[in-house]
């Protein structure tokens, strides 16, 4: 009979020597899993990874939707003591890096550089890798010696201002204006007039988003459709997770303000086998040669916002972690287990496993609090959420307050995820089951998908 034998934490790594020292069959595998990170983004990747084989996952710091799929832990993403000492102490085996922040502070490095940590694998760039986010600059120079397709562009300081100026004058608007470093998803400005481009190209260098724009990238604007095209990388071979399309804007047809995303569609129509194969071409395998040649040993996502203009992919920007709300839809169309590719990709043999996504297509809508993106309140207590079939509600900014009721904790508050057999199916499945959560304040987007329809 077969021997099932137990370990305590996270015993993956060494199942086949546990096998052979032990001579015994392993059947039990255990793995112990951290995501950092609180938003749907966290929510979604949790609720993927807690499906996989011997799974148990913890969320740092969470919501009140991680709490259903996981553990929540109390940690802040940028307190790399603390979550090293909580790593240790739950015997984890595998930490996922949500945001993009802590990787741009050098978590990975953190991992790699400390003796008790290296042993644990960590999905994200390390602090070089990771610059391809963190420095618009420096990832428009990446793309310029990798000869991969962007929009022409100037980088321009205080000591440059004139040449950036007379730059802006040789282009048409609308005239794109990039801080070169983080600013909270803000740092990108479109312009429609010459005037109002020169003036905002003073005020960024000035300091609008503080030392983020004291490098300002000026770029073309390319015309044409986004999509965000996921790569997971273990630094030699990846795999291209199911694309998706985001809706930025906080009102229908486009309109109003920039928001961190309204909603998602995977896949997108208009992403053919044809052109993502010269993504792959012209874009992956040259991203990923010029990072082997910078000396960067990247284990984890890149996230390739494209324009397609006229069938043609150019990189708009790169971020080295997954979108939100782009992985809501995402992750609902990967099939098998995900913990199993995460951990094949940490060490390194991304080839060696199967990976498929489903067939199906995935509609994901926001909810966000009524304001947002501007002013907002929180605190409002949800209704609805146990009322929902047929879809998964992944949770943004949510929380339980002291009677232990669900209450919204952000200004994006939970997306709602269908699958069908196509848009429309799919579409109203999720729309049907939105007008089931109810609270003050609430606003989503009524034509999540219908472009591509
Ligand atoms: P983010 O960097 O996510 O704040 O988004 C900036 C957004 O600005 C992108 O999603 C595009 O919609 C738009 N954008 C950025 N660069 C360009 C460009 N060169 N041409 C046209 N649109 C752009
Ligand atoms: N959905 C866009 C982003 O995550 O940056």
């Amino acid at each position: 009979m077969e021997q099932i034998i137990m370990y305590p934490g996270d015993n993956s790594k060494d199942a086949m020597d546990w096998k052979a020292i032990q001579g015994q069959h392993v059947t039990a595998v255990v793995r112990n899993i951290l995501v950092i990170g609180s938003g749907g983004r966290e929510h979604a990747l949790a609720w993927k990874l807690a499906q996989g084989e011997g799974a148990k996952v913890f969320v740092a710091p969470g919501n009140a939707g991680t709490a259903g799929v996981g553990s929540n832990v109390n940690l802040k993403v940028n307190d790399f003591e603390g979550i090293k000492a909580f790593c240790l102490q739950h015997e984890i085996g595998l930490v996922v890096v949500g945001p993009e922040q802590p990787l741009v502070d050098g978590i990975v490095d953190f991992f790699r550089q400390d003796e008790q940590l290296q042993r644990i694998r960590i999905i994200g760039p390390d602090r070089k890798g990771a610059r391809l986010e963190g420095s618009k600059a420096f990832a428009k120079d990446f793309m310029e010696r990798n000869g991969i397709p962007t929009a022409r562009c100037l980088k321009v300081n205080q000591d440059n201002l004139g040449d950036g100026i007379a730059f802006l004058a040789t282009l048409h608007a609308p005239y794109v204006l990039k801080a070169d470093g983080l600013a909270a998803g803000k740092g990108v400005l479109i312009l429609d007039t010459l005037e109002e481009a020169i003036a905002e190209l003073n005020e960024m260098l000035g300091g609008k988003f503080g030392s983020a724009s004291a490098t300002v990238v000026i770029e073309e604007f390319l015309k044409g459709i986004e999509v965000s095209v996921f790569v997971l990388t273990d630094g030699e071979h990846y795999v291209l997770l199911p694309e998706a399309k985001d809706y930025k804007r906080i009102g229908d047809g486009d309109q109003g303000l920039n928001t961190g995303g309204m909603g998602a569609v995977s896949p997108v129509p208009f992403c053919t086998p044809t052109f993502l194969k010269k993504v792959e071409e012209r874009i992956v395998m040259p991203t990923l040669t010029g990072l082997r040649n910078d000396g960067v040993d990247y284990k984890g996502f890149i996230f390739l916002g494209l324009m397609n203009c006229g069938g043609d992919p150019y990189v708009i920007e790169y971020n080295v972690r997954m979108g939100d709300p782009e992985t809501e839809a995402v992750m609902t169309r990967i099939e098998g287990d995900f913990a199993e590719l995460l951990y094949a990709c940490a060490d390194g043999c991304l080839d060696k496993v199967h990976y498929a996504k489903s067939d199906k297509t995935a509609v994901t809508v926001m909810l966000v609090s009524g304001g947002y993106p501007e002013a907002y309140e929180k605190g409002k207590v949800m209704t609805g959420l146990d009322q929902l079939y047929g879809c998964v509600a992944f949770h943004a900014g949510t929380a339980l307050n002291a009677e232990g009721q669900v209450v919204t904790a952000g200004g994006r508050v939970i997306a709602v995820t269908a699958l069908g057999d196509s848009i429309e199916e799919a579409r109203a499945v999720a729309y049907q089951q939105v007008t089931q959560i109810h609270f003050e304040g609430e606003h989503h987007r009524k034509d999540i998908g219908l472009d591509l329809i």
